[in-house]
């Protein structure tokens, strides 16, 4: 017993000395030739290692027990050991994530829920003057366009606009040349139907027209328009209206009211203005309407039979109407926009509004 006591006190120092430096080699040894080959040995490698009951941590448990005279050399040992261990793991660890992540790549979670994606939208514009073209081409109206530069004759004179009609004036048209305009209205492609198309005529004719204005919320130097014309023999103003309200149920639905006011156009004989009941008072009166309760749509009316037989066409025997109105008007009271420059200030904010429609 004596003996054993004696020995074990003489083996202290020994055994917390020399076993440090064997362990610490030892430890070394299976730490290189542990070989990581998949992320279930990155985690092997820790939990032998690193963990808290990890090998490492006996090292740190032995090192208490050594000598003070190598406490500096052993500690340094330990230290470059425990190195070595955390960045093989850490190594491992990198490569084997992201060797995960390109394993991945090409397989589908089915049960994610899907990024929403971008989709593009119409322009409110296009949106209405669509509704408006296929409304009419159920009652057999036929597209057509025409071009925005125009002369005199198909802006102006054929229609009957005397030379010094205020309308030809600088104030409101933006002249090319002399003779050479914007088009300041869609009526212009009237003409141009009424010269080239065999009677009968029935088109819905939509397109861009431009006006010296200044802008505001409310008038743009340009905007766009859609003209209709209808000529045959015998149409007459009944027929002009029923086919306005019909066109104006379509749009606005069918409690909608309609009213015709005179009114002054060159071309048209006799001339109106057609109001519709207020679509935000229902005819109560409000701001919007000015507390009329009515809106002013467009404006319409027989064709003179001066501009028919200016254009070639026997008035005697045909007749004709024909409307034209204003698309952004429409869209700002279909859609409840305020300021006609919003239209087109390319702003994602207000287009993307439009997505569903
Ligand atoms: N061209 C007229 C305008 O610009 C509208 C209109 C078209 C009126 C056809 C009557 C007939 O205001």
């Amino acid at each position: 017993m004596q003996d054993d006591s004696s020995s074990f006190t003489f083996d202290l120092p020994r055994r917390n000395d020399i076993p440090m430096k064997e362990k610490l080699e030892e430890i070394r040894q299976h730490a290189e030739s542990f070989a990581i080959e998949n992320t279930a040995q990155v985690e092997q490698f820790r939990l032998q290692f690193l963990s808290k009951k990890g090998e490492l941590n006996d090292l740190f448990e032995l090192f208490k027990t050594v000598p003070n005279a190598s406490k500096k050399e052993m500690g340094q040992k330990l230290n470059e050991l425990k190195q070595f261990i955390q960045g093989k793991w850490e190594s491992a660890q990198v490569h084997f994530e992201t060797e995960e992540k390109g394993a991945n790549k090409g397989s589908i979670d089915l049960t994610l829920t899907p990024e929403s994606s971008f989709t593009g939208s119409r322009h409110p514009l296009s949106i209405i003057e669509n509704e408006i073209v296929s409304i009419f081409s159920k009652l057999g109206f036929v597209y057509s366009e025409g071009p925005e530069i125009e002369d005199d004759w198909h802006n102006f004179s054929a229609l009957n606009f005397p030379p010094n009609h205020p309308a030809r004036d600088m104030q409101d048209t933006f002249f090319i040349s002399e003779d050479i305009a914007l088009r300041t209205h869609t009526s212009s492609v009237q003409v141009r139907l009424m010269e080239s198309q065999k009677l009968p005529i029935r088109a819905i004719m939509p397109g861009r027209v431009y006006r010296n204005e200044a802008i505001s919320a409310r008038a743009n130097c340009f905007f766009h328009q859609v003209e209709g014309i209808y000529i045959d023999e015998k149409v007459s103003f009944a027929d002009l209206k029923q086919t306005l309200f019909y066109f104006v149920q379509e749009l606005f639905g069918n409690d909608i009211k309609v009213r015709f006011r005179p009114s002054y156009f060159p071309f048209t004989e006799p001339s109106a203005e057609m109001d519709i009941s207020c679509l935000l008072c229902k005819g109560e009166g409000c701001n919007v309407c000015k507390y009329t309760g009515w809106l002013e749509i467009l404006g319409c009316g027989m064709i003179d039979p001066n501009v028919l037989t200016a254009n070639g066409i026997d008035a005697e025997k045909y007749s004709g109407f024909a409307f034209g109105m204003g698309i952004e008007r429409i869209a700002m009271l279909k859609f409840g926009v305020k300021d006609l420059r919003t239209y087109f200030s390319n702003d994602i904010r207000f287009l993307g509004q439009f997505e569903s429609l």
